[in-house]
């Protein structure tokens, strides 16, 4: 096969937008509802919440006070949220499947668009974790979604804050549809600040926008994540967590260059767990033409937060900015954080960011062939639930799983919400 990084560039280009046009097809499940009407929950689902800072119409002024009205149950909710700028930090603990929505007339993807069209729902929670402000990082998130606080702390150490076993699961099948979350702090990493955390439930974010500098996402114990068609933007160890993130058509914006862009922590289980984060079909990008000859050839793709870390970019866009050598060690750690079991690979990305040499040399990157990656090609082959089960993936819209992964995505999903 022809080496990627040897095609003539219209060619090279040619087979990125391909690529991508399969990739990026937006979610369609809520369109309806989402699009902008003179009745703002027309189309909407029976029971819908609005959310309008103003329109007396709507029954709440804030997201979270939406959010609190829900009852703590198993019941499902979805609550719509009209275009404007919303200032709150947002937690979600009830068990019970809930949907936001972001009003949108939006027909083209988000993440093709690098998000300089944003959403038209803009959550705004400014804080960062400098100089141990806070006892944790979570204190931070713009949205967090966990059973408690203690259930979503990040914790110290090799593993991290000890949660109490009997500690319950949280929302089973949480979603974000054109919402751009932003933890603008600082216009550089100034100590940990999430724009998302996700722990001990599952949760799907479509077509949405995650802002910030240093630790944007974290993905917490037993957090499922699957995002699709969203922007990350980051500089310091942006996608982190001890859980499992799958990203698929997707762009990741770099902001500048710190630590790594994921940084992740395994951990020993009874069962063979696929914790870890899968990126595919997506882009690593400069987050402009600014920035860019300022990095260029300096980004690591990560870094091992412990020797378990587990992540893999695949069929991915790198641009110039990534680092020769693509992974990295963790400066200060005994052999540089990495183990037998520490796994940093890459599986057929290609762009100006790919040096299949010098990753080679590294020691660091492992670059797999098609039996290596075998194992974490999808969202079917890597969810699982708390205690390892197969497949886990009915919290995932129905739409965008049948469109991306096709018919084996749908077969496994019989009695699945849309
Ligand atoms: C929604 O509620 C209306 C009025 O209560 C009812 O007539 C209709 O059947 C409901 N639709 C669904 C899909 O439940
Ligand atoms: C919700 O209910 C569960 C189970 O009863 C309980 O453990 C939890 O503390 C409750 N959460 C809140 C925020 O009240
Ligand atoms: C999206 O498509 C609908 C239907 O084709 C059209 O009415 C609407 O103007 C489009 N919106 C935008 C922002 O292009
Ligand atoms: C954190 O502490 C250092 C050292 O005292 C100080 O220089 C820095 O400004 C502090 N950071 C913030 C955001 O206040
Ligand atoms: C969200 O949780 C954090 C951490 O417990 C807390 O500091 C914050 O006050 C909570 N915010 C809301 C709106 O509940
Ligand atoms: C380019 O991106 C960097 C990092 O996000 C930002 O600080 C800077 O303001 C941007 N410059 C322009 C011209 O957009
Ligand atoms: C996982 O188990 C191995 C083998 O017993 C041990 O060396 C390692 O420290 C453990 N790692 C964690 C994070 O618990
Ligand atoms: C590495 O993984 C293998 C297989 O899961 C396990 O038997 C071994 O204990 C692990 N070693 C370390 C050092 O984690
Ligand atoms: C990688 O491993 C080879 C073989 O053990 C060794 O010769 C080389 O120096 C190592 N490279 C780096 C950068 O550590
Ligand atoms: C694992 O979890 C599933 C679903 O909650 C449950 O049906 C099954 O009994 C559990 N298996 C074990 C071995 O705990």
């Amino acid at each position: 096969m022809l080496n990627r990084t040897q095609l003539p560039r219209s060619l090279f280009l040619a087979t990125i937008l391909t690529a991508q046009a399969a990739a990026l097809a937006p979610a369609q499940t809520y369109k309806l509802c989402q699009q902008k009407t003179p009745d703002p929950l027309a189309g909407c689902p029976n029971g819908t919440l609005y959310v309008h800072p103003s329109d007396a119409r709507a029954s709440f002024r804030s997201i979270q006070g939406a959010i609190a009205s829900l009852p703590n149950d198993t019941s499902a909710h979805v609550i719509l949220i009209a275009p404007g700028v919303y200032t709150e930090q947002l937690n979600v603990t009830r068990p019970g499947p809930l949907t936001l929505l972001g009003a949108t007339d939006r027909n083209a993807s988000y993440a093709s668009e690098d998000g300089a069209v944003p959403n038209d729902v803009q959550v705004y929670w400014n804080s960062a974790n400098y100089n141990a402000t806070f006892p944790d990082n979570v204190y931070t998130g713009v949205l967090t979604v966990g059973p408690s606080l203690e259930a979503t702390l990040t914790g110290s150490g090799p593993t991290g804050y000890p949660v109490p076993p009997d500690t319950p699961f949280g929302c089973a099948d949480f979603r974000a549809y054109n919402i751009d979350f932003r933890n603008e702090f600082a216009p550089y990493s100034s100590g940990p600040a999430h724009a998302v955390g996700v722990s001990r439930a599952n949760a799907g974010f479509y077509s949405c926008g995650f802002y910030s500098w240093q630790d944007t996402v974290y993905i917490g114990k037993l957090g499922n994540a699957y995002f699709h068609d969203v922007v990350v933007a980051g500089e310091t160890d942006f996608l982190y967590g001890f859980g499992t993130l799958f990203i698929d058509g997707s762009t990741l914006l770099l902001r500048s260059c710190g630590g790594g862009i994921t940084a992740w922590k395994g951990t020993n289980t009874t069962f063979a767990n696929k914790y870890g984060v899968y990126l595919t079909s997506s882009r690593v990008l400069a987050a402009n033409s600014t920035i860019a000859p300022s990095i260029a050839g300096r980004c690591s793709l990560g870094r091992p937060w412990n020797d378990l870390h587990r992540s893999l970019f695949r069929d991915t866009y790198l641009d110039a900015s990534i680092l020769p050598a693509g992974y990295t060690e963790w400066d200060g750690k005994p052999n540089g954080g990495i183990g037998p079991n520490t796994t940093m690979a890459v599986y057929r990305v290609y762009g100006p960011g790919y040096d299949a040499e010098a990753e080679a040399a590294s020691n660091v990157t492992k670059v797999f062939d098609e039996d290596q990656a075998s194992p974490y090609l999808t969202p079917l082959d890597v969810f699982q639930g708390p205690n390892g089960t197969q497949p886990d993936v009915a919290w995932i819209d129905r739409g965008v799983l049948e469109g991306v992964w096709g018919r084996r995505g749908g077969q496994v999903l019989k009695g699945a919400r849309r």
